[in-house]
């Protein structure tokens, strides 16, 4: 892979992500996300063995929160690749421990068996070359290692009480946006089956919906930031009307509705060695 001075996003790319990092909120959206989620991915990885000189990529890795949770716990003697199309936060955090790529990673694959950990989260949803990508996530972890993979499935996102009309009008809305770009809002789901189709064993599945509060200071910047971003979109397309966005967001804020988030689906699985059979399978 290319550093990120030298490398370019060439012609040819599959990239379709709807999502744009030059966004003057996108890092507050991203870390609204990183919030919820962070704690429990890092519990997977220790489960999966994360420890003191452990290889690991963490794929779309957007604020590179989950690359210094990752470093912190491999060390000095571990690496952690950072990898991703637009890498303006991870920049900051290069350090001995932390390496940052920037790469199209359905143009640019990562080294094949290289890593003990492989991790992506809320990036293959979104590629409609997602079934290549998870073969070549799974390839690129050592004989042994994991792959961890996490998306949502969008099946708790119309989840609100007391029901709420504009939610549904708003959510539906971003959700046709996102189709647009390839977007699978059931890839969740999806996920055990793909691991196992991309080879890796001893697949296992944690599932996570999160309850949002619609706080009347703070809001739900997990759902308002993201409608505020595809707002145009929306707007353009005849989706939903100022009148909707505005109602969306004194729903956002109200004090008293509660919300779900879309439900995380995290898949870990297994490369096996080269004879077919796990490193526990081996001994
Ligand atoms: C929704 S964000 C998730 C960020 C992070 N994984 C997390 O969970 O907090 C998706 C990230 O994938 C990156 N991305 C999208 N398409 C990509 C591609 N083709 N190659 C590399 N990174 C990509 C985006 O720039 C963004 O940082």
């Amino acid at each position: 892979m290319s550093s990120a001075a030298a490398m370019t996003i060439g012609t040819g790319s599959t990239s379709a992500y709807a999502l744009d990092q030059s966004w003057h909120a996108e890092r507050d959206r991203l870390t609204s996300l990183t919030a919820l989620y962070d704690e429990g991915t890092l519990d997977l990885a220790v489960r999966l063995g994360l420890g003191p000189g452990w290889r690991c990529a963490d794929v779309g890795a957007g604020t590179g929160s989950v690359a210094r949770l990752f470093a912190q716990r491999v060390g000095p003697s571990g690496q952690v690749l950072a990898v991703d199309l637009d890498t303006r936060f991870l920049e900051p955090l290069a350090t001995g421990v932390i390496e940052v790529e920037q790469a199209d990673l359905t143009l640019t694959p990562l080294p094949s068996g290289s890593f003990d950990l492989v991790h992506a989260r809320l990036l293959l949803e979104h590629l409609p070359v997602r079934a290549r990508l998870l073969r070549e996530l799974a390839a690129a972890v050592r004989p042994g290692g994991w792959l961890l993979v996490e998306d949502f499935d969008w099946v708790t996102a119309g989840l609100v009480d007391p029901p709420s009309a504009v939610h549904e009008k708003v959510s539906n809305a971003v959700r046709s946006v996102f189709a647009v770009h390839g977007y699978d809002a059931q890839y969740g789901r999806r996920l055990p089956r793909a691991m196992a189709a991309a080879g890796l064993r001893e697949v296992v599945t944690r599932i996570d919906a999160r309850q949002v509060d619609a706080d009347p200071g703070a809001g739900v910047p997990q759902w308002e930031l993201l409608v505020h971003q595809l707002a145009p979109a929306m707007l353009a397309q005849g989706l939903v009307t100022p009148a909707d966005l505005a109602d969306f967001r004194a729903l956002c804020h109200d004090g008293d509705t509660v919300l779900f988030a879309p439900l995380m689906v995290s898949v870990a699985g297994r490369r096996p060695g080269p004879a077919g059979l796990t490193e526990d399978e081996r001994e």
